[in-house]
């Protein structure tokens, strides 16, 4: 397995063109589904997990290409409803496949995506709204038969928590039912207006995305669509904690701003000097980090759950202490124990993390818990004098093109071993 291995205490300094959004091209392959002819995606990040979604796109009888940051889907031939259990064990948010294979083939046959290391990950809003929108599904040893023989009806769905997977499903299976569709207390997050731009252009009638209520006429068919995906707002906010921990500065290309608002303000709390301009951000960091009173996770446009670990990393740094609060999971500190090993002193009770600034971090060897967890432990150790190894890269590998390298041109001393 490998690692990685990062000699602390650099400051890092310079400019990175951002990559694009993880949690936006997952749906938007999804979406290719239901397409009649080739897509054209640009701005794809070289991911564990986009590997993985070719593997299943494929397995469904699509061809795929990547070449750089360009991804081909063409699903003219896909003849398969099923996705095996191996491919979907490898992704638990291969989930939002199901409302597309839905859409296209009336059935679809799916192992429950397993928890994942930020503890159960239930799928209820997902089925009910399935249901309601016609399909008939029956769990039988871990595996979901779907089937909507008469093909998916547009109804009215009222969401008892805005999950984003929930939503994106409901869109992909709404988008070529037949009549209206409406989301309440739909999810707000960009990646989940990203998606609808993509179907959209592809000849889907969605609108509300970004809102609570969002409403979907289904149409026959789908064609084919270059798309660029959006910038990963959650990649931004790891790449600025690592210059905000090692007292440098950064300045990043291809952002949306306005994708951020929440996470900026905390990095300005901590004594970060941040400026905004277009499409860039540049941060300079404080000569000392100071605490931030009380942070809260919420749905967007709120503090963002998965940029929790990364601010948390970045103020266990900081003079004073802070505490966070995690709205979202339910057990989302797991990697905080290995937080420590490198100096940080957090307490966890339940939902609340309370984080007491330490002077110094010291290098120690760790190992990933989870995606952002796993990004929280680099940043610990750009700051830790000596050599840290963090093992089980693997987590982090799912949701950041190439870190060590673009860590690298900022400066850090780290490789993948
Ligand atoms: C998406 O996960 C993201 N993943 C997550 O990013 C992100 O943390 C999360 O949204 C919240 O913003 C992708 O987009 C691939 P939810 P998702 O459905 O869709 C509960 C990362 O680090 N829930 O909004 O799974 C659920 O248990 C990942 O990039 C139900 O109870 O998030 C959780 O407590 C981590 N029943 C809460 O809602 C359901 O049917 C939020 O889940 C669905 C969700």
């Amino acid at each position: 397995m490998s690692k990685l291995i990062v000699n602390g205490g650099k400051r890092l300094s310079g400019r990175l063109k951002l990559q694009g959004a993880k949690n936006s091209v997952l749906p938007v392959l999804a979406a290719t589904i239901l397409c009649n002819n080739a897509c054209e995606i640009h701005n794809c990040p070289s991911l564990s997990d986009v590997e993985t979604s070719l593997k299943i796109l494929s397995h469904l009888g699509a061809l795929c290409t990547k070449e750089e940051d360009v991804v081909t889907v063409n699903p003219e031939n896909i003849d398969s409803f099923e996705i095996p259990d191996s491919l979907m064990r490898e992704m638990r948010s291969s989930i939002v496949f199901l409302g597309a294979i839905l859409g296209r083939m009336k059935r679809a046959v799916i192992s429950s995506p397993g928890g994942c290391e930020l503890g159960p990950r239930p799928i209820d809003l997902h089925l009910l709204s399935l249901e309601k929108l016609g399909a008939i599904i029956r769990e039988d040893h871990g595996f979901l038969y779907c089937e909507a023989p008469n093909g998916l009806k547009g109804t009215e769905i009222n969401l008892s928590f805005p999950s984003v997977g929930a939503t994106e499903n409901i869109i992909l299976a709404a988008a070529t039912a037949e009549g209206k569709t409406v989301i309440h207390n739909a999810a707000k997050e960009p990646e989940v207006s990203d998606l609808a731009d993509f179907l959209n252009s592809a000849g889907a009638k969605i609108c509300g995305s970004g809102s609570d209520t969002i409403e979907i006429h289904g149409v026959k068919q789908l064609h084919g669509v270059n798309h660029t995906i959006i910038p990963d707002r959650i990649a931004a906010a790891t790449y600025m904690a690592a210059a905000a921990i090692t007292g440098g500065e950064i300045e990043l290309e291809n952002v949306m701003p306005s994708h951020l608002i929440s996470v900026l303000s905390v990095f300005k709390e901590a004594g970060c000097t941040v400026l905004v301009d277009g499409k860039k951000i540049s941060l300079r960091a404080a000569s000392q980090l100071s605490r931030v009173p009380t942070v809260r996770t919420i749905v967007y446009p709120g503090f963002p759950t998965d940029a929790g670990p990364i601010l948390i990393a970045m103020l266990s740094h900081a003079k004073g202490t802070s505490v966070f609060v995690e709205n979202i999971f339910e057990n989302r500190y797991k990697y905080t124990e290995e937080l420590k090993r490198l100096g940080a002193k957090i307490k966890t009770e339940g939902k609340v993390a309370v984080i007491e600034g330490v002077e110094k971090f010291s290098a120690a060897n760790c190992e990933c818990t989870d995606l952002r967890g796993g990004a929280a432990l680099v940043i610990a150790a750009l700051a830790a004098e000596g050599e840290t190894k963090i093992s089980k890269i693997e987590h982090i590998l799912r949701g950041y093109d190439d870190i060590a390298g673009n860590l690298r041109k900022l400066g850090a001393d780290i490789k993948v071993v």
